[in-house]
């Protein structure tokens, strides 16, 4: 659904090029277009991506750095120029540095369950902030448990951003793990700034990168950052596809936290020892289609461009919360000057799932609830919220049915 009103946004921005790669765009939905906003739930995919995957099992099915035969080579050299096409696209500075995961939520329980084995003692702490979703809150929960820790948090203003004067380092803070950018707010955090504040105190500092890999330039050298995670499936790849990069120095002295095939280098009866990096960190068979679907879907990515995708989204942006404000009783969840293409809104009288099943019935996919964000929820005094998340293909157009939308429900709700 666009139209020429899609002009308004970045010149020679092609919308209707890009929306011709997502074959799922030409679905229906209770008979109406699909307008699809749960991008920060799950992109959709390109074509090239389903197709990179599934050439994977037409044409090379074999398990990687295994077998001697010439389809296991193939399937080995496509997993590991997915894994250089990351690095690049990341700027590690290390191939051996990219650890493939099922997702975020496995790469960031790594992390925890690694550096707290490493790190933690009793009366240390692990510093969050109040935004993290559940899957960088509860692995820390965790893990505080196991070593005695004690986890701090840093505290949410009103507009959804970090308090930076209420930063609660002290001298017994190890790490600091923290969100690029909000799933639920769509605030894009100073992570540089406060990584480089945690490395003077010696603080090992990890980042969830969930919902800034498909929309910012990643450089994880630049942030400074010890370990960046992120998912594939919500950046136009896979499910069941993540990274978890890591300097190579502290990748060295983690220990491993799953055993098993390929992440060993010798095993007897008594003792095993591990493989070099990054497969020390991978046991078992990887989830090999995904990962060269993923390592296909950063290069479609980069073969368009990504500040122009991140331009058009923050119009999308910008256009959807000046009109979802002209509805009596509206207000955002998430008012940060620098934000990606996320909002987050209630509305008086309205319940967001309500809303959010009468706009499916108009074909219009949001998402409902709290986001995997109790703690926020409870921060701005809300049970839930309606969200609404842009991708590269989404449009004006799109952004107009969906306020059409939301003002029936709220007639026909309240
Ligand atoms: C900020 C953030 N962190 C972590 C996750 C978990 O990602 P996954 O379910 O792909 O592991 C999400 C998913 O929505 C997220 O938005």
């Amino acid at each position: 659904m666009s139209t020429k009103a899609d002009t308004v946004t970045k010149k020679g921005y092609d919308v209707e090029e890009l929306r011709a790669q997502f074959p799922i765009l030409k679905e229906l939905v209770h008979g109406k277009p699909l307008v699809y906003f749960d991008n920060a739930a799950t992109s959709q995919k390109p074509r090239r991506v389903i197709k990179a995957e599934s050439a994977y099992y037409a044409t090379i099915n074999a398990n990687v750095h295994r077998g001697v035969h010439t389809l296991s080579t193939k399937a080995t050299e496509a997993q590991e120029a997915a894994r250089e096409t990351i690095r690049q696209h990341i700027n590690a500075s290390a191939v051996h540095e990219i650890i493939f995961t099922s997702g975020t939520t496995a790469g960031i329980n790594l992390a925890a369950t690694s550096l707290g084995q490493l790190l933690l003692k009793k009366g240390d702490e692990v510093v969050i902030s109040g935004m993290e979703h559940h899957s960088n809150i509860v692995p820390w929960q965790l893990a505080c448990e196991r070593h005695g820790a004690t986890l701090k948090v840093i505290p949410i203003t009103d507009s959804g951003e970090w308090d930076l004067k209420q930063v609660p380092f002290s001298d017994r803070s190890r790490i600091l793990a923290i969100s690029h950018v909000s799933n639920t707010l769509g605030t894009i955090n100073p992570v540089k700034k406060l990584i480089a504040q945690a490395k003077k105190k010696g603080i090992v500092t990890v980042v969830d990168g969930a919902q800034a890999a498909p929309h910012l330039k990643i450089d994880v050298q630049d942030l400074g950052c010890d370990l960046y995670a992120f998912s594939g499936h919500k950046a136009y790849g896979p499910t069941g596809t993540g990274v978890l990069y890591g300097r190579e120095e502290l990748l060295e002295r983690m220990p491993p936290c799953q055993g098993g095939g390929e992440m060993i280098d010798t095993v007897t009866l008594e003792k095993s020892t591990w493989a070099k990096l990054p497969f020390k960190f991978e046991a078992g068979t990887p989830h090999i289609a995904g990962i060269i679907g993923l390592g296909e879907a950063i290069r479609w990515m980069q073969d368009y461009d990504l500040d122009a995708m991140a331009a058009h989204e923050h119009t999308l942006l910008e256009h959807a919360t000046k009109e979802l404000l002209t509805i009596d009783g509206l207000r955002i969840i998430g008012t940060a000057k620098e934000k990606v293409g996320v909002i987050s809104f209630v509305i008086e009288g309205v319940h967001h799932y309500d809303l959010g099943t009468l706009l499916d019935q108009q074909g219009i996919a949001v998402r409902t609830g709290h986001h995997c964000t109790q703690p926020l929820m409870d921060r701005f005094g809300v049970s839930g919220t309606t969200r609404a998340s842009f991708a590269c293909f989404n449009t004006i157009m799109e952004v107009d049915a969906m306020v059409a939308g939301v003002k029936k429900g709220v007639k026909m709700l309240r």
